[in-house]
């Protein structure tokens, strides 16, 4: 029997997640958020809390009094969100992540899992295949405070011992959760509305090239990272994982193969620059070497996939 903890587990990762984990694992999902109201459905192995990750005693106690094993720590403010309240970035983002890390090292918590971003490069990185290991110096508060989360990860695993795990997300489709602080949220946002058979103004330039993953290959990514013997995982910061790049260009015109009436028109505001400091693509190799990484879904398949799920959810 393993007891979970996630933490920000309404968001667009955590609501999925928990689809995942309670299908694989035997005993309890606790199921945390700031926010009062649960949006999560119904199952017999999840109940919810609120938890503030910012609260060092609130956390501590959570793993104490739930015997916890095992963490998932998604708890964050993304990039865009962090631009409009860098404060408050810093303080979930960095607080809160320390706060998770020492309690679980003083609740004896073996393993912990939290994610790590495409944000924690900066401009001047290579744009194509980007190394894990790298000298660019990230520019928004959501880099800069991933960035130091992923020193303290090695850090709290080499003094500590403790079982800390870590995946570079980059940006993430999918269409049950919308995203909503992200700067990648565009493509989400531009298949629902071909899908509805809307037009889209969208916040980047055409030709802003990122990398991105459909969500049932994130999930399936960090069920085998966290399922590996603890020998495999030789990348303590974090590993870099994607499935494909594309410009909103690119994904307009893929869009307009199932919607030949689909329109889009470009207005870059704030968050061009967020993108521009990003690489169009990372390095996946440690991955595939270390755990077996194997994204399935290509960008067509995602596409067409979400257009379908997109589809019935307006049924
Ligand atoms: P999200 O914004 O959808 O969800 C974050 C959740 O954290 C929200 O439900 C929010 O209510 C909660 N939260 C905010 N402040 C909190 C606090 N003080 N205490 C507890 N909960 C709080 O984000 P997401 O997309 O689900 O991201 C999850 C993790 O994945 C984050 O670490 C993020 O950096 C990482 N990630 C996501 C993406 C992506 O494209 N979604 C890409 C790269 C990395
Ligand atoms: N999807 C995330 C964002 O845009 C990448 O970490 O903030």
């Amino acid at each position: 029997m393993t007891n979970i903890l996630i933490t920000g587990s309404l968001g667009q990762v955590g609501s999925e997640l928990i689809d995942y984990l309670s299908a694989s694992f035997v005993g309890k999902i606790y199921a945390t958020d700031i926010r009062e109201e649960s949006t999560l459905k119904p199952n017999s192995k999840v109940s919810y809390e609120v938890l503030d990750v910012r609260n060092m005693e609130s956390v501590e106690n959570i793993l104490d009094e739930k015997n916890i094993h095992e963490v998932y720590h998604l708890a964050s403010i993304l990039s865009a969100k962090g631009e409009q309240d860098p404060y408050m970035a810093y303080n979930v983002n960095l607080t809160g992540t320390i706060n998770i890390l020492n309690a679980c090292v003083t609740e004896d918590v073996k393993k912990v899992f939290i994610p790590s971003t495409i944000g924690v490069y900066g401009p001047e990185v290579d744009k194509a295949n980007a190394p894990i290991r790298h000298n660019s110096i990230p520019t928004t508060m959501y880099g800069i405070t991933k960035f130091t989360s992923e020193m303290l990860f090695q850090y709290y695993h080499n003094k500590y011992g403790l079982d800390v795990r870590s995946l570079r997300y980059p940006g993430l489709l999918s269409y049950k959760v919308a995203p909503t602080a992200g700067t990648t949220d565009y493509a989400v946002s531009m298949i629902r509305e071909a899908a509805s058979g809307n037009s889209y103004e969208c916040y980047l330039e055409r030709n802003t090239k990122l990398p991105m993953l459909y969500m049932p290959d994130a999930m399936q990514a960090t069920l085998r990272l966290m399922t590996s013997p603890e020998e495999a995982i030789q990348i303590r910061t974090s590993y870099n994982v994607m499935g494909f790049s594309f410009s909103p260009g690119e994904l307009e015109e893929m869009l307009k193969e199932f919607n030949p009436d689909f329109t889009v028109t470009y207005k870059p505001d704030f968050r061009q620059k967020i993108a521009d400091s990003w690489p169009y693509s990372i390095d996946i190799q440690d991955a595939v070497n270390d755990w077996n990484f194997k994204p399935e879904f290509n960008l067509r398949d995602t596409v067409s996939d979400m257009i379908k799920n997109f589809k019935c959810q307006l049924i």
